[in-house]
């Protein structure tokens, strides 16, 4: 066994996206602008309506999957293929937009809070024109397991202490948990030698992980290694964990498109405009 340890550590990048949703962007930016094959993550939050009402009107996506995990409010999406559905506080879409798809995610409510992240991981270049699809999972969907005192563990995607997640059949066999620990509580999880992984601390006062320490607002990217010990020194902390197999491929990216060369980008730009997504 080989434990992983930080090898950097991010701050978000405050932003803001869709028609003015206010954001923080912690992957997809200048100091990190991406982690094979992760291209972006946002976290969003607010108990303000001014901060999300606006939303992402009608926008399209080619060439990788969006993943979406609300933990407050409701938001609405729709596509211009006639698929539609709520995503509610403590469940996930994981959509594949592959060859292309028109959509809007819009809030559900004019007040309260929002609360969730959107994580983009990319296609392999052999499936980037692979048919959309959308895995959407309810919160009662997602497994949630206590694997040592004081631990909570919710499994979205891939496998951890023997729960398997609802999301099936992704390319880059990827893991994503949202793991919450009571002060003092530790775990070690197992991960994929090969797997690039991140942890995103969103709650509390800090996380130790390794031999390292991670603050609320931090993202830390994980070194080489097959397990990953998390521990609650400082009082709880609750954090996302994601990990997925690198694809090692040219990416081209502009906007809502990632596509291996920029050819691709301009056909992805030509086929939007012509109204072929
Ligand atoms: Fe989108």
């Amino acid at each position: 066994m080989t434990p992983r340890t930080l090898t950097h550590r991010v701050r978000g990048l405050p932003t803001h996206d869709g028609a003015g949703v206010r954001l923080t962007r912690l992957i997809g930016q200048p100091a990190l602008e991406m982690l094979d094959p992760f291209l972006l993550l946002d976290a969003f939050g607010s108990d303000r309506g001014s901060d999300y009402i606006a939303g992402f009107p009608d926008h399209p996506h080619r060439g990788f999957e969006t993943v979406t995990y609300m933990l407050a409010g409701r938001m609405r999406h729709r596509d211009n293929h006639g698929n539609g559905g709520l995503l509610e506080a403590g469940g996930a879409q994981w959509m594949t937009a592959g060859r292309g798809l028109v959509h809007s995610e819009m809030p559900e409510q004019t007040e309260g809070e929002m609360r969730g992240f959107q994580l983009w991981v990319n296609l392999p270049a052999a499936h980037k024109m692979m048919p959309p699809r959308y895995q959407d999972i309810a919160p009662t969907q997602i497994p949630e397991v206590e694997p040592a005192p004081g631990t909570r563990v919710r499994v979205v995607a891939g496998e951890a202490f023997g729960a398997q997640g609802p999301v099936q059949g992704i390319l880059t066999a990827p893991l994503f948990v949202d793991i919450a620990l009571a002060q003092d509580a530790r775990l070690a999880l197992a991960l994929p030698a090969a797997h690039a992984a991140f942890a995103y601390v969103f709650e509390g006062d800090g996380l130790a992980l390794g031999d390292g320490l991670l603050a609320r607002g931090e993202l830390g990217v994980l070194g080489a290694g097959d397990t990953v010990a998390l521990a609650a020194p400082q009082g709880a902390a609750r954090l996302i964990l994601a990990a997925a197999a690198p694809l090692h491929e040219p990416v081209a990216r502009w906007g809502p498109f990632v596509m291996n060369t920029p050819q691709q980008i301009e056909q992805a730009l030509s086929d939007y405009r012509a109204g072929r997504l």
